[in-house]
Protein backbone atom coordinates (compact mmCIF):
# COMPACT_ATOMS: atom_id res chain seq x y z
CA UNK A 1 0.00 0.00 0.00
CA UNK A 2 0.82 3.69 -0.21
CA UNK A 3 0.74 3.33 3.42
CA UNK A 4 -0.46 1.41 6.58
CA UNK A 5 -0.74 2.07 9.91
CA UNK A 6 0.67 0.10 13.08
CA UNK A 7 -1.41 0.32 16.65
CA UNK A 8 -1.03 -1.61 19.89
CA UNK A 9 -4.09 -2.42 21.32
CA UNK A 10 -5.69 -0.75 24.01
CA UNK A 11 -4.52 -0.64 27.70
CA UNK A 12 -5.18 -4.06 28.94
CA UNK A 13 -5.91 -5.12 32.43
CA UNK A 14 -2.63 -7.06 32.06
CA UNK A 15 -0.51 -3.64 31.04
CA UNK A 16 -1.94 -2.18 34.24
CA UNK A 17 -0.57 -4.54 36.54
CA UNK A 18 2.42 -5.41 34.57
CA UNK A 19 1.88 -8.90 33.52
CA UNK A 20 3.32 -9.79 30.64
CA UNK A 21 1.23 -12.17 27.69
CA UNK A 22 -2.10 -13.63 28.42
CA UNK A 23 -5.38 -12.82 27.14
CA UNK A 24 -6.75 -10.52 29.05
CA UNK A 25 -9.29 -7.88 28.31
CA UNK A 26 -9.23 -4.03 27.87
CA UNK A 27 -9.36 -1.67 30.67
CA UNK A 28 -11.63 2.15 30.75
CA UNK A 29 -8.94 3.64 29.42
CA UNK A 30 -8.46 0.65 27.04
CA UNK A 31 -11.92 0.95 25.19
CA UNK A 32 -11.89 4.94 25.03
CA UNK A 33 -8.73 4.07 23.03
CA UNK A 34 -10.84 1.93 20.98
CA UNK A 35 -13.54 4.11 20.33
CA UNK A 36 -10.65 7.01 19.33
CA UNK A 37 -9.37 4.19 16.89
CA UNK A 38 -12.68 3.52 15.31
CA UNK A 39 -12.43 7.75 14.36
CA UNK A 40 -9.39 7.76 13.73
CA UNK A 41 -9.50 4.50 11.30
CA UNK A 42 -12.69 6.60 9.61
CA UNK A 43 -11.18 9.57 9.14
CA UNK A 44 -7.86 9.04 8.52
CA UNK A 45 -6.85 5.53 7.55
CA UNK A 46 -10.33 4.89 5.13
CA UNK A 47 -10.18 8.80 3.47
CA UNK A 48 -8.47 9.86 1.38
CA UNK A 49 -7.49 13.80 0.33
CA UNK A 50 -7.73 14.84 -3.50
CA UNK A 51 -7.26 18.04 -5.09
CA UNK A 52 -10.04 19.17 -7.26
CA UNK A 53 -7.97 19.84 -10.63
CA UNK A 54 -10.67 23.12 -11.54
CA UNK A 55 -10.75 24.99 -8.36
CA UNK A 56 -7.85 23.58 -6.48
CA UNK A 57 -10.07 23.00 -3.53
CA UNK A 58 -9.60 19.87 -1.67
CA UNK A 59 -12.19 17.30 -0.68
CA UNK A 60 -11.82 14.08 1.03
CA UNK A 61 -13.06 10.82 -0.79
CA UNK A 62 -13.14 7.30 1.33
CA UNK A 63 -11.67 4.50 0.42
CA UNK A 64 -11.43 1.47 0.93
CA UNK A 65 -9.13 -0.20 3.73
CA UNK A 66 -8.07 -3.37 5.35
CA UNK A 67 -8.14 -4.12 8.99
CA UNK A 68 -6.09 -7.01 10.25
CA UNK A 69 -5.60 -7.90 14.41
CA UNK A 70 -3.84 -11.27 15.60
CA UNK A 71 -6.44 -13.64 17.43
CA UNK A 72 -6.15 -12.20 21.16
CA UNK A 73 -8.95 -10.59 22.91
CA UNK A 74 -7.13 -7.99 23.35
CA UNK A 75 -6.54 -7.03 19.75
CA UNK A 76 -10.35 -7.67 18.91
CA UNK A 77 -11.85 -5.41 21.79
CA UNK A 78 -9.47 -2.49 20.24
CA UNK A 79 -11.32 -2.92 16.74
CA UNK A 80 -14.69 -3.41 18.00
CA UNK A 81 -15.81 -0.15 17.19
CA UNK A 82 -14.36 0.12 14.15
CA UNK A 83 -16.34 -3.02 12.98
CA UNK A 84 -19.44 -1.73 14.63
CA UNK A 85 -19.05 2.01 13.99
CA UNK A 86 -16.92 3.28 11.44
CA UNK A 87 -16.88 0.81 8.98
CA UNK A 88 -19.70 0.96 6.67
CA UNK A 89 -20.48 3.98 4.88
CA UNK A 90 -21.81 5.68 1.44
CA UNK A 91 -19.86 6.76 -1.14
CA UNK A 92 -21.70 8.91 -2.87
CA UNK A 93 -20.52 9.25 -6.81
CA UNK A 94 -22.62 12.12 -7.80
CA UNK A 95 -19.35 13.93 -8.70
CA UNK A 96 -19.79 12.17 -12.09
CA UNK A 97 -23.22 12.76 -12.73
CA UNK A 98 -23.84 8.74 -11.47
CA UNK A 99 -26.14 8.53 -8.95
CA UNK A 100 -24.91 5.05 -7.68
CA UNK A 101 -24.19 4.71 -4.32
CA UNK A 102 -21.74 2.21 -3.25
CA UNK A 103 -20.98 0.93 0.15
CA UNK A 104 -17.04 0.56 1.53
CA UNK A 105 -16.20 -1.93 4.27
CA UNK A 106 -13.34 -2.41 6.19
CA UNK A 107 -12.55 -6.28 5.39
CA UNK A 108 -11.36 -7.57 8.66
CA UNK A 109 -9.09 -10.62 9.70
CA UNK A 110 -7.80 -12.14 12.87
CA UNK A 111 -4.56 -13.47 12.08
CA UNK A 112 -2.40 -16.24 14.41
CA UNK A 113 1.44 -14.40 13.18
CA UNK A 114 -0.05 -11.21 14.74
CA UNK A 115 -0.74 -12.39 18.25
CA UNK A 116 2.46 -11.49 20.71
CA UNK A 117 5.72 -13.34 21.08
CA UNK A 118 4.67 -16.34 23.14
CA UNK A 119 6.78 -15.83 26.94
CA UNK A 120 6.18 -19.56 27.44
CA UNK A 121 6.21 -20.59 31.48
CA UNK A 122 7.09 -17.12 31.42
CA UNK A 123 3.54 -15.78 30.75
CA UNK A 124 1.17 -14.10 32.73
CA UNK A 125 3.81 -13.22 35.03
CA UNK A 126 5.20 -9.82 36.10
CA UNK A 127 8.72 -8.97 34.98
CA UNK A 128 9.52 -8.67 39.08
CA UNK A 129 8.09 -12.22 39.14
CA UNK A 130 10.21 -13.51 36.52
CA UNK A 131 13.11 -12.47 38.39
CA UNK A 132 12.59 -14.14 41.51
CA UNK A 133 11.13 -17.20 40.15
CA UNK A 134 13.72 -17.76 37.09
CA UNK A 135 16.67 -15.77 37.47
CA UNK A 136 19.15 -17.34 35.09
CA UNK A 137 16.46 -16.78 31.82
CA UNK A 138 16.02 -13.44 33.15
CA UNK A 139 19.87 -12.36 33.33
CA UNK A 140 19.93 -14.69 29.95
CA UNK A 141 17.31 -12.23 27.84
CA UNK A 142 19.03 -9.13 29.10
CA UNK A 143 21.97 -10.61 27.53
CA UNK A 144 20.46 -11.24 24.47
CA UNK A 145 16.86 -10.26 23.80
CA UNK A 146 16.82 -10.97 20.26
CA UNK A 147 18.13 -14.43 20.02
CA UNK A 148 16.54 -15.31 24.12
CA UNK A 149 13.51 -18.05 23.57
CA UNK A 150 11.42 -17.84 26.60
CA UNK A 151 10.84 -21.77 28.07
CA UNK A 152 8.59 -23.53 26.33
CA UNK A 153 7.80 -19.98 24.63
CA UNK A 154 9.55 -18.06 21.36
CA UNK A 155 12.43 -15.36 21.12
CA UNK A 156 12.32 -12.49 18.66
CA UNK A 157 13.87 -14.50 16.19
CA UNK A 158 11.20 -17.24 16.11
CA UNK A 159 8.42 -14.04 15.58
CA UNK A 160 10.47 -12.51 12.80
CA UNK A 161 9.84 -15.91 10.99
CA UNK A 162 5.95 -16.04 11.39
CA UNK A 163 6.08 -12.38 10.13
CA UNK A 164 7.44 -13.27 7.35
CA UNK A 165 4.14 -14.22 5.91
CA UNK A 166 2.55 -10.83 7.57
CA UNK A 167 5.04 -8.84 5.52
CA UNK A 168 4.71 -10.41 2.17
CA UNK A 169 0.50 -9.60 2.41
CA UNK A 170 1.38 -5.61 3.49
CA UNK A 171 3.70 -5.41 0.55
CA UNK A 172 1.05 -6.97 -1.93
CA UNK A 173 -2.41 -4.97 -0.67
CA UNK A 174 -2.86 -1.99 -2.32
CA UNK A 175 -5.27 -0.69 -0.07
CA UNK A 176 -4.22 1.15 3.54
CA UNK A 177 -4.09 -1.59 6.43
CA UNK A 178 -4.48 -1.28 9.69
CA UNK A 179 -2.58 -3.44 11.83
CA UNK A 180 -4.17 -3.61 15.62
CA UNK A 181 -1.17 -6.35 17.15
CA UNK A 182 1.84 -6.05 20.00
CA UNK A 183 4.66 -4.33 21.25
CA UNK A 184 6.40 -7.37 20.33
CA UNK A 185 5.59 -7.49 16.68
CA UNK A 186 5.57 -4.24 15.80
CA UNK A 187 8.71 -3.42 17.17
CA UNK A 188 9.84 -6.06 14.03
CA UNK A 189 7.57 -4.61 11.62
CA UNK A 190 9.07 -1.29 12.35
CA UNK A 191 12.52 -2.49 12.14
CA UNK A 192 12.04 -4.44 9.51
CA UNK A 193 10.19 -1.39 6.96
CA UNK A 194 12.73 1.25 8.44
CA UNK A 195 15.57 -1.15 7.91
CA UNK A 196 17.09 -1.56 11.37
CA UNK A 197 18.87 -3.21 12.27
CA UNK A 198 17.92 -6.51 13.89
CA UNK A 199 19.53 -6.21 16.88
CA UNK A 200 18.01 -2.88 17.57
CA UNK A 201 14.32 -4.13 17.11
CA UNK A 202 13.40 -5.68 20.38
CA UNK A 203 13.73 -2.37 21.85
CA UNK A 204 12.07 -0.55 19.36
CA UNK A 205 9.74 2.13 21.52
CA UNK A 206 5.89 1.52 20.14
CA UNK A 207 3.94 3.12 22.63
CA UNK A 208 -0.06 2.33 24.22
CA UNK A 209 -2.54 4.99 22.48
CA UNK A 210 -0.23 5.74 19.34
CA UNK A 211 -1.08 4.97 15.66
CA UNK A 212 2.82 4.83 13.40
CA UNK A 213 1.77 5.82 9.75
CA UNK A 214 4.29 4.07 7.46
CA UNK A 215 4.89 4.82 3.86
CA UNK A 216 7.31 3.23 2.02
CA UNK A 217 9.53 4.45 -0.39
CA UNK A 218 12.43 3.43 -2.13
CA UNK A 219 14.66 3.19 0.53
CA UNK A 220 12.66 2.83 4.10
CA UNK A 221 9.59 4.56 5.15
CA UNK A 222 8.55 7.87 5.82
CA UNK A 223 7.05 7.81 9.36
CA UNK A 224 4.25 9.81 11.13
CA UNK A 225 3.44 9.27 14.51
CA UNK A 226 -0.67 10.10 15.71
CA UNK A 227 -1.00 10.09 19.80
CA UNK A 228 -4.52 9.70 19.98
CA UNK A 229 -4.76 9.48 24.03
CA UNK A 230 -2.70 10.62 26.91
O1 LIG B 1 4.02 -5.77 28.33
C1 LIG B 1 3.37 -5.83 27.12
C2 LIG B 1 4.02 -6.83 26.19
O2 LIG B 1 3.36 -6.80 24.94
C3 LIG B 1 4.04 -8.27 26.73
O3 LIG B 1 2.86 -8.98 26.50
C4 LIG B 1 5.23 -8.82 26.00
O4 LIG B 1 5.72 -10.00 26.52
C5 LIG B 1 6.17 -7.66 26.11
O5 LIG B 1 5.38 -6.50 25.98
C6 LIG B 1 7.27 -7.64 25.09
O6 LIG B 1 8.22 -6.69 25.50
P1 LIG B 1 9.68 -7.16 25.95
O7 LIG B 1 10.17 -8.02 24.82
O8 LIG B 1 10.41 -5.86 26.09
O9 LIG B 1 9.59 -7.93 27.22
Amino acid sequence: PREFYLSRHGQSEYNLVGKIGGDSGLTEAGLEYARRLADFAKDVVATKVVVDEKTGEERREVRPARLWTSTLRRTKETAQFIKQESVTFKWDNNDEGNPSVKWIQFKGRARRNLDELYAGVCDGLTYQEIKEKFPEEFARRQENKLTYRYPRGESYMDVTLRLEQIVLDIERTREPILIVAHQGIHRLLYAYFMGLPREEAPFVSIPLNTVIELRPHAYGCEEKRYVLLS
